[in-house]
């Protein structure tokens, strides 16, 4: 399954373009011949200029003029076309790569690969491609006349300029080569900007100003470093390649005037032929640049190849994904065990769920609870063990219809830039009616705050949600769960924030839920009154599940729930 972006593409626009281009250099070559005849046939007949003819070739560069702009154009459309479907691609991948992906990853760093790299890949599309192209036909097209005049001095002259292949080859590998390091330096550059003003309140808040600056400075420098690596070959290249071909000329000088002393090659032929040449020249170079920026591109597509072909979200279709949506729903996770990197965070773990129930996942912090939840929502998979709905694996789900399962209010921050309603009803299928959107924020305690904004739900928030207080933002993210309607409801340490008020009106929102049997509840919580009434409470201590129960049961089974309620809750709460 190895992906690689191709670097070039065969559509009908690049077809079209290239049958244009070959029409255009074809008429090219013919103008010569045609003034050939326009000058010949005044001398002939002396009398007057033949005004006919001249139109022609006048009426003849103009024709070959548009057609080349046409070729040109038609086969960069071409490159845009490959490129935004590269663009399509890279950006489709992202979003379904596993979770475990984007923990060794800065973001910015990943969008540059996707605006960066694939500029350097558009540019060789649109920009090297036709004009190599161009250069070829031309080339071929002149190297025809030649070959025409004299057969044996095209044959040297072709030999001589493969040596240009010799240059480019090295230069090539140097160039693929710088072509990552700098897409890979441009990318921590994004990365690090996007970090900073991510991170800019806490910049300042700590006084981190010289420290941030001094890295960003950093990786500037060795990004300017290895753009005057780049640019220094490419300097370096082109006076090579005159130098070459100045030689080139001289050997032909001398060859031809050989021939000429030996009368095998006519003084006319010979001037004609360097002529040619001259013209060619440029195209010639052109070609042997053509290699330099294809290792260039292909450099740059290193990245993008590595996200391509990096595994996605394992998601089968096996069952019928109605039955997910039984009413009477059982979740297990049965011998469970998982781990981040090397150190396991959950060892042999079994939890289960069952409709209608309140069920709180207790232990000390990093004891492994929103670990739970990623397996359960599948953001990440098991390394042993099984995760069940009615006794069918997950796995046998579709992840999409499976993640529908569940709503879910974290103590991070999820807020997206927009509007109140974007964050609402965000990812929602079904667009909820107006009411029921006033409903939710009646259930979060949010109604009041958002009857107040100016825009009511079309206020923006801002990225992240900063136009709103932490109270705010977790409220709407409990609204926004609230909407879903999902089987399960799980509340990470959501309610923790909130001021007694709010905690009371949303607790009574989800006993009605539970009173209806339409929600089971999944509660990680830190203060005693959220989790006293639930129907189970899981005791996770030390990577494992260390007693499980009612609190009443907890408190006289389990001495270790008690120490951590006592010291841990009671002390705190009071
Ligand atoms: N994405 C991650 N990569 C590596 N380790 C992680 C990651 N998320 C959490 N951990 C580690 O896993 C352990 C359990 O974390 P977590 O489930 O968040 O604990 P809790 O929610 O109980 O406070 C911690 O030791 C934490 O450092
Ligand atoms: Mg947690």
């Amino acid at each position: 399954m190895n992906k690689k972006i191709k670097l070039y593409a065969i559509s009908w626009q690049f077809i079209l373009g290239l049958i244009l281009g070959i029409l255009g250099t074809f008429i090219e070559v013919l103008i010569p011949l045609i003034v050939r005849q326009f000058i010949d046939g005044k001398t002939h007949i002396s009398a007057h200029i033949n005004f006919r003819l001249a139109a022609v070739i006048v009426l003849t560069i103009i024709f070959s003029a548009i057609i080349s702009a046409f070729c040109q154009y038609l086969i960069s459309v071409a490159g845009n076309l490959k490129i935004a479907e590269v663009r399509m691609e890279i950006e489709q991948k992202l979003l379904t790569l596993p979770m475990s992906f984007f923990t060794n990853q800065k973001s910015g760093q990943l969008s540059s690969h996707l605006i960066n790299d694939a500029e350097v890949v558009q540019d060789f599309m649109t920009s090297s491609i036709p004009a190599t192209i161009n250069s070829l036909i031309a080339v071929l097209g002149s190297f025809i006349v030649l070959f025409h005049l004299d057969w044996q001095l095209t044959v040297f002259i072709v030999l001589s300029f493969s040596l240009i292949i010799l240059i480019a080859y090295p230069i090539g590998k140097i160039s693929e080569k710088l072509s990552l390091t700098t897409q890979n330096k441009l990318s921590e550059l994004s990365g690090q900007s996007t970090e900073n003003i991510y991170n800019i309140r806490s910049i300042k808040l700590n006084n981190a100003y010289r420290p941030v600056w001094l890295n960003f400075k950093q990786v500037v420098v060795e990004l300017f470093k290895v753009s005057n690596k780049t640019d220094c070959i490419f300097s370096i290249v082109g006076p090579i390649q005159t130098v070459f071909t100045l030689g080139i000329i001289l050997l032909i000088i001398i060859y031809g005037g050989i021939r000429v002393q030996q009368a095998s090659l006519s003084i006319g032929t010979l001037v004609s032929f360097l002529i040619y040449l001259f013209q060619v020249i440029e195209p010639i170079n052109m070609l042997g640049n053509f290699y330099t920026s294809y290792k260039q591109a292909k450099g740059a597509t290193w990245e993008l190849n590595k996200i391509l072909n990096t595994p996605g979200e394992k998601n089968v279709y096996q069952v019928n994904s109605q039955i997910l949506f039984a009413k009477n729903s059982c979740l297990t996770l049965k011998n469970a065990s998982f781990s981040y990197q090397k150190e396991p965070v959950l060892q042999n773990i079994s939890l289960s769920f069952n409709s209608g129930q309140k069920i709180a996942i207790v232990g000390p912090s990093g004891a492994g609870k929103t670990t739970i939840i990623n397996l359960l929502t599948r953001l990440y998979e098991l390394n042993e063990g099984q995760l069940l709905l009615n006794s069918v694996s997950a796995t046998n789900y579709d992840l999409n219809t499976w993640r529908n399962l569940f709503a879910v209010v974290t103590q991070e921050n999820t807020i997206i830039s927009g509007s109140i309603y974007l964050n609402l009803t965000f990812g929602l299928t079904a667009i909820p009616e107006e009411s029921d959107i006033w409903a939710a924020l009646d259930k979060a305690n949010l109604l009041e705050d958002v009857q107040k904004m100016p825009n009511g739900l079309q206020t923006l928030v801002g990225e992240q949600g900063i136009g709103l207080s932490g109270g705010q933002r977790q409220r709407l993210q409990i609204a926004r769960a609230y909407l879903r309607q999902a089987n399960f409801l799980i509340l990470d340490e959501a309610t923790s924030n909130l001021d007694p008020d709010s905690e009371k009106i949303i607790t009574n929102t989800l006993n009605e839920l539970l009173a209806n049997h339409q929600t089971t509840l999944i509660v990680i919580a830190h203060r005693l009154s959220t989790i006293v009434d639930s129907d189970k409470i899981y005791f996770l201590d030390n990577h494992q599940i260390t007693g499980s129960g009612t609190h009443q049961e907890l408190m006289q089974l389990v001495p270790k729930y008690k120490q951590f309620v006592n010291e841990e809750i009671l002390a705190v709460e009071k």
